[in-house]
């Protein structure tokens, strides 16, 4: 496979995996990496809630002894916790179907910002959960979401040939592998969960009604649907209410299934996923918006895939209706509406609120 890879694409894996890891984004800034331990690595139960009493008289003492809470560790760690697992789940085979298992692993372990697990786990906490159960239900996110890029990239499609800083996957494998790589993880993300969650003893019920919130997000009326939007749109004029509703759904219904999915096994109360719903719908738009923002003000080496490809292609975006400007003021404000939805929420919804910061101030 490395043959694959000419240097170019290798430098720009480098600077991908540097810039989530290696130099750090505390806050959603770049920032050199704080090493202090951070609340939220310290187990839940040991978390201080924002509601508790303060134990000291002095107020001063009191901030001082909350480190501040170290984002590029925590990106760091949950990532390494998925990606472990994502190696596990799809393992390697050397049965007839090698090739395709080969094409599946070659998308779904070239990295990425693995938002969606990392929100998911994050959303179980925020409700007290232990992220454990959970994993299997992140892993499912993470295929889910990868097989929508392969096929996102396909010639039909957005016709890309750059991804998480490699060549797309029908460049390597071809167009029919590719497709097949694609339906591999979908399917295979289902049941991957289903097991997990019979594993974890999960009580079915919570166990199907989540597994229908999924497969509704990611179907027909979600991001399936909203692909087929996005596809028709080309070269047309949109309203701002349409591209909304394209973004909420090709994007945004994936992110509220990420956040409730996990909130849920989290054993989240309802008025608890009532927030979260509002809390990672504006999370959603604001991730897209940015998306489109980064399509025009980033290079490809930066991002690891193509940019500029959006106006070439007569792509609806954000910036296209609305400017650099305004796009960029609207994501920032989405981010603030996504944290205004977990006022109700304590210290342990910390994460949650970083990464709302997160998804509208990365760079790639
Ligand atoms: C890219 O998603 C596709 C969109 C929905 C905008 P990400 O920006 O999360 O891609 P990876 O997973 O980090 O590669
Ligand atoms: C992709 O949106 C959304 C899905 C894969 C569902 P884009 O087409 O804007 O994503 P990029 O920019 O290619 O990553
Ligand atoms: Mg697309
Ligand atoms: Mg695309
Ligand atoms: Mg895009």
């Amino acid at each position: 496979m490395r043959g694959l890879r000419p240097a170019i694409f290798e430098s720009i894996s480098r600077r991908r995996s540097e810039l989530l890891t290696g130099e750090g984004v505390v806050g959603g800034r770049l920032k050199e990496v704080s090493h202090q331990q951070s609340d939220f690595e310290r187990p839940m139960q040991q978390a201080k809630s924002s509601s508790e009493p303060a134990t000291t008289a002095d107020p001063a003492a009191t901030l001082i002894s909350v480190p501040p809470f170290d984002l590029a560790r925590y990106l760091r760690e949950r990532t390494g916790v998925i990606e472990r697992q994502l190696a596990i789940s799809i393992a390697e085979s050397d049965g007839p179907a090698n090739r395709l298992v080969e094409a599946m692993r070659y998308s779904l372990m070239a990295g990425g910002k693995r938002l969606r697990p990392i929100l998911a786990l994050a959303a179980c906490e925020a409700v007290g959960g232990q992220i454990e159960p959970a994993i299997g239900y992140a892993c499912a996110l993470e295929m889910i979401h990868t097989y929508s890029l392969v096929h996102d990239d396909l010639p039909c499609m957005d016709d890309d040939d750059l991804r998480r800083g490699r060549p797309t996957n029908h460049k390597v494998f071809g167009e029919a592998i590719a497709t097949l790589a694609g339906d591999g993880l979908l399917t295979d993300a289902f049941g991957l969960f289903a097991r997990s969650a019979k594993a974890a003893g999960i009580p079915a019920e919570l166990v199907v009604d989540t597994i229908a919130e999924l497969a509704d997000a990611c179907g027909s009326a979600g991001m399936v649907g909203g692909q087929v939007i996005d596809l028709l749109a080309e070269g047309q004029p949109l309203t701002q209410l349409e591209l909304e509703q394209l973004h909420s759904k090709k994007t945004g219904a994936l992110f509220v299934a990420s956040v409730c999915g996990g909130a849920r096994l989290g054993g989240a109360a309802p008025a608890q996923l009532q927030a979260l719903q509002k809390y990672a719908r504006a999370l959603g738009l604001a991730f897209q918006v940015t998306d489109d923002l980064l399509d025009v003000e980033q290079t490809t080496e930066r991002l690891g895939k193509r940019s500029q490809k959006d106006h070439e292609r007569g792509k609806a975006t954000y910036p296209s209706i609305l400017g650099i400007e305004r796009s960029r003021a609207m994501a920032h404000e989405l981010a603030d509406h996504a944290r205004d939805a977990l006022a109700g929420f304590d210290g342990r919804a910390e994460p949650l609120r970083m990464l709302a910061g997160f998804a509208v101030e990365r760079k790639l």
